[in-house]
């Protein structure tokens, strides 16, 4: 009975029912441990962050990453040393981010405009919206370009774009899924559930669309037709090491590039579609959402990056949407180097740590009414003009994380994510369609996301001309 259950739901009804906040199950050789207690969470990534730096191999993790050659999916090594090295110290920087911030700018500008069209024709499908900013904005910073094929009239994605967010969105539902071969190795390669022809396929649409973006810009790189790096590719592709010889093969730059594209479109556009749900499902905090950004930027122009610092309420309404709404249940897994003990209990080497997200979000001994969206739980009553930022160091919920492997884009992130929520707020007014009871805030059964995606009713709010400048 249980079973029927995707796992994530039985492992969390399991913890539920035994009223623990750590536990191990055992499938095929190897331990799995997940952990629902900030103070444990603690314990695992601060205390013991060398003993856990790294990732599990799985057949989804090896493929996407082309045999391991990229930062997010690669065990402990010299080769995930030497990507996130290189993506601390030459991508995902603070020079770079100012570097890029015109694209990114140009980008929420065609976000404002393409919703502007959208609204003109009825009800909008913020989903949609929501993941192909995000696709828009990594493709910019990646290969300098918004569409793989044809620019719309529309300012919206084409039949290669909407195919790119689909592929990228149907690997990251692969990653990390439990598949039965990932712990009884003699399985790999019958394929029983048909999860590696799902993961072959989806890798090579998106491995499609970017190799010919990527072979050609290697090859103008090569022959000296290209002389001024533009973008993220560009960065990668003429890195030096100390003897003056490129520092990546193509091969790694294929991997980086993915990892970034991979990393980059479902957090932001979750938190966003979930924010935005439960604001307009409760109109006072829509309210006071609202007024902020009128308080702040006003009306006479568009909100920029710079904006955010002020905006304080929005981001508690990313935050909460973080801890309550995740992306997915859990973190991405952490591997014991060593044997050691966590919480008093012996946790053997090669056992897999997964915070789960939605145990620590959700616990009802770290927060009051955990079930309620509330995002003034994350403005300080004693300092309300104190900066709330997106970051959660002490890991009472999971945003960017934290240690070895935590997440090196908290900038970007941040930008990404209160750009798309502050330009739909300041742009329209948002509102259940009139064909609706109530906004459906159903979780999916098999996942985090909404169940179906938020659709609603928009208008448009500013002076005319803003929507296009
Ligand atoms: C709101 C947006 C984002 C959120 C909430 C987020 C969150 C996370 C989380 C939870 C992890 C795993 C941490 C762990 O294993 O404990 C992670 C890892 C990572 N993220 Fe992000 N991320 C975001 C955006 C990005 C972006 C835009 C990039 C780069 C383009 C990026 C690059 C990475 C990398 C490279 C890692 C892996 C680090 C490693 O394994 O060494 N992230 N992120």
């Amino acid at each position: 009975m249980m079973f029927n259950k995707p796992a994530f739901r039985w492992i969390h009804l399991m913890m539920e029912e035994m009223g623990t906040d750590i536990a191990c199950i055992k499938l095929g050789g190897v331990h799995i441990i997940p952990i629902s207690c900030p103070m444990i969470a603690r314990e695992v990534l601060k205390k013991q962050d060398a003993n856990f730096a790294s990732r599990p191999l799985t057949f989804a993790s090896k493929t996407f990453s082309a045999g391991y050659q990229n930062t997010v999916l690669s065990p402990n090594g010299d080769q995930w040393r030497k990507m996130r090295r290189i993506l601390t110290s030459e991508i995902i920087c603070p020079s770079r981010h100012k570097w890029l911030h015109d694209k990114r700018a140009e980008e929420a500008g065609n976000l404002t405009g393409y919703v502007y069209n959208l609204v003109s024709g009825g009800d909008v499908d913020v989903r949609h919206v929501a993941r192909h900013y995000c696709g828009n904005v990594i493709r910019r910073l990646v290969f300098n370009r918004r569409y793989f094929g044809e620019p719309q009239p529309d300012g919206g994605p084409g039949p290669l774009e909407v195919e790119h967010m689909d592929a990228v969105f149907t690997c990251l539902g692969l990653l990390y899924a439990f598949c039965v071969s990932d712990y009884l190795p003699w399985l790999l390669g019958l394929d029983l559930d048909g999860h590696e022809k799902m993961v072959k396929e989806a890798n090579k649409r998106v491995s499609g669309l970017h190799d010919e973006v990527i072979d050609e810009r290697w090859r103008q790189w090569k022959s000296g037709e290209r002389q001024e790096p533009e973008d993220f590719l560009d960065v990668l592709i003429t890195l030096k090491d100390t003897h003056a010889k490129p520092l990546l093969t193509i091969e790694e730059v294929k991997a980086q590039s993915q990892d970034m594209t991979f990393a980059a479109v479902d957090n932001p556009s979750n938190a966003v579609e979930w924010a935005l749900a439960e604001t307009v499902s409760s109109p006072e905090l829509l309210q006071k959402a609202v007024e902020e950004m009128d308080r702040v930027v006003g009306r006479d122009r568009l909100m920029q990056e710079s904006d955010i610092p002020q905006l304080n309420y929005l981001k508690a309404c990313i935050r909460e949407a973080f801890r309550l709404h995740p992306v997915a249940a859990f973190n991405l897994p952490h591997i014991a180097l060593g044997d050691t003990t966590i919480a008093g209990y012996h946790i053997p080497r090669g056992s897999h740590v997964i915070l789960s997200r939605i145990g620590l979000g959700r616990n009802p001994r770290i927060w009051d009414d955990p079930l309620r969206f509330d995002p003034d739980r994350h403005v300080l009553l004693s300092d309300p003009k104190a900066q709330v930022t997106l970051t959660e160091n002490d890991l009472r919920f999971i945003s960017f994380s934290t240690g070895r492997r935590g997440c090196i884009a908290a900038s970007l992130g941040t930008a990404m994510s209160m750009m798309l929520f502050g330009r739909l707020l300041q742009g329209f007014t948002w509102s259940k369609p009139a064909s609706m009871a109530v906004v459906d805030l159903r979780e999916s059964r098999n996942g985090t996301f909404m169940a179906e995606p938020l659709v609603l009713h928009a208008e448009h709010r500013l002076p005319a001309h803003l929507y296009s400048s």
